[in-house]
Parts: structure tokens; C-alpha cells; sequence
């Protein structure tokens, strides 16, 4: 196996090796599971993707989420990010299916609004538009590691609070459905993930942030937006086109990442599997001092 940096300090396509590889062969798992911990985002080229290679695959990394109410493949362990409906024909662009891709393009990091967050998201391209469409990811590690020893310090000792309901709304009104939001209720988080592994801490943001415990509504959106902005900024992101037999996977705890758009009546088909974080991934360190402040 290969590691080939591929981003500004993080990112890196790991060569001669198959999804299926890693599933099977616990030395080839182990070799990935450290470049994962160290890289944040990983890329595998021309692989033979199915639904079960995939899983096989995310299985391996921790528990596969079960695809929430609302969104297409719910119940499975698979999200379907599709713009093509049911009549196999591209979804016009004011359609569910095309504004919740045009949320996907918020910076964000995955399932940070459900009551477990995701350690990883696996993400495989299965129809692919001719022009745009890239994903385009940030590491919040180096985000974290840019600000200044105070601000670090109280990032720290400070918690955000997340709601699926607040992203979507920035797309459209009631996008997050009465079903949706009654499923997901907000839930706080630190702002700072520490990996157990390397030690090393990521700003935990996302579009679905809106508040911060402690702060009034406006000064904790004035921070949330300042520091999404600078972990952001101009020549920090890679962006991964994506070809046929693309398979990438990042770390929702160190990095944020939006889709790219592209021509709306160009049929996009990308499959997702996602894996809860545990405990050795360092999730107890994460939720509010008290429950007083959960609630
Ligand atoms: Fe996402």
C-alpha cells in the first residue's frame, strides 16, 4: 500500500489497495485505519464498487448508521444522494431531492445534529455529472492548529448547539420536515474533537451549528461564522473531481467538506455509508458538562 498526499496537509490516495482488501485482511485494515487517523481524508481509485463491498468495507471502521427518516435509502445502512426520480428522469431543480443536494453544498460535517455522531462517511460515485459536482473538504485540525493558544483554550471549554432543522432552513423554508425535526432534536457538542489516537484536536463545526452554550444568539453566530470562515479560507481545501471508481472516505471529526454544484439537468448518483463514532473515537469527550445543559 501507497500513501500519496493529495491535499494542503491532509487528504492522501492510498494506492494498491481494494476496498475489499481492507475488509478482508485485518493487516491491510490496520495499514488504512492509522492513514485514516493521520490523513483525515483517504481516496481509492478504480475500485470495484457494489452495495456490499461498501459496507464490508465501512464495517470495518465501526457501527453502520441506520439512514435516517426522510432521506432517501431510510432504514438501510445506505444513503442514496440522487437527483434522478422515481421515473429514472433528473428531478427539476426546485425538486426535494435537488434542494437537498443544494444543502449538501453548506460546509458541513456529517450527522454532527444526531443524539451519536459520525467518526466517518463513505462516499461512492456511482453516475457521475460531466461538469462539476467535485467534493471539496477542509481539515478542521489545521483549522484548530492556525488559532492562537487562547482562542484554542477556550474553544475547548466551549459547546456549540446543532440542529439538522437550521441547515436546511438555510436552503429553504421547511425543508426539514415536521417528521424530521421531531426525529432530530437539537443536540450541543463541543467544539473541539480530540483525537484519542495522535492527541491532536479539530474544530468541531457545521452548517447545522447555530448556537453557542453561554453566548447570545448573535455572538454565537458571529463565532460559528468566523471560525467556519477561517477554517475555510483560500487555499486550505482539496477538492476530489470525481471519476468513475472513485471511493473516498473522510473523518466528520477533523474535517468539513460541501458538494459542488453542476448543471441541474445532469443525472448525479452517489451512494453513502456512514459510521457511528465510539467511544475509542473519543465521542464521551464530547457532549455538555452537565445534562442541565442538554436540555
Ligand atoms: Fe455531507
Amino acid at each position: 500500500m501507497e500513501t500519496v498526499p493529495v491535499g494542503p496537509g491532509f487528504a492522501a490516495e492510498l494506492r494498491g489497495v481494494t476496498l475489499s482488501d481492507i475488509a478482508n485482511d485485518d493487516a491491510a485494515y490496520a495499514a488504512a485505519r492509522a492513514a485514516f487517523e493521520e490523513h483525515s481524508v483517504l481516496v481509492f481509485r478504480g475500485q470495484q464498487v457494489t452495495d456490499d463491498i461498501q459496507l464490508a468495507f465501512s464495517r470495518r471502521f465501526g457501527p453502520p448508521e441506520v439512514t435516517k427518516v426522510g432521506s432517501m435509502g431510510m432504514g438501510s445502512h445506505f444513503v442514496i444522494l440522487s437527483t434522478i426520480g422515481p421515473d429514472g428522469k433528473v428531478v427539476p431543480a426546485d425538486h426535494r431531492q435537488s434542494l437537498r443536494s443544494k444543502a449538501n453544498q453548506l460546509w458541513h460535517t456529517d450527522s454532527s445534529f444526531k443524539r451519536v455522531p459520525a467518526l466517518t462517511s463513505i462516499l461512492s460515485a456511482r453516475i457521475i455529472p460531466e461538469h462539476g459536482g467535485e467534493t471539496e473538504f477542509v481539515s478542521t485540525r489545521l483549522a484548530f492548529e492556525r488559532l492562537d493558544k487562547e482562542r484554542q483554550r477556550k474553544l475547548k471549554n466551549s459547546f456549540a448547539w446543532h440542529n439538522y432543522a437550521h441547515s436546511r432552513g438555510k436552503v429553504a423554508p421547511g425543508l426539514a420536515t415536521p417528521e424530521e425535526q421531531a426525529a432530530l432534536p437539537p443536540v450541543c457538542w463541543r467544539m473541539v474533537w480530540k483525537n484519542p489516537v495522535n492527541g491532536r484536536g479539530a474544530l468541531y463545526l457545521a452548517s447545522h451549528a447555530y448556537a453557542v452554550e453561554g453566548m447570545d444568539a448573535a455572538a454565537g453566530t458571529k463565532l460559528i461564522e468566523e471560525l467556519t470562515e477561517a477554517a475555510t479560507a483560500p487555499g486550505t481545501s482539496y477538492l476530489h473531481p470525481w471519476k468513475q471508481g472513485d471511493v473516498v472516505m473522510w473523518d466528520n471529526r477533523a474535517t468539513m467538506h460541501r458538494g459542488r454544484p453542476w448543471p441541474a439537468h445532469e443525472a448525479r448518483l452517489m451512494i453513502r455509508t456512514t459510521i457511528s463514532a465510539t467511544e475509542a473515537d473519543g465521542v464521551a469527550t464530547m457532549g455538555p458538562p452537565s445534562s442541565q445543559a442538554a436540555e
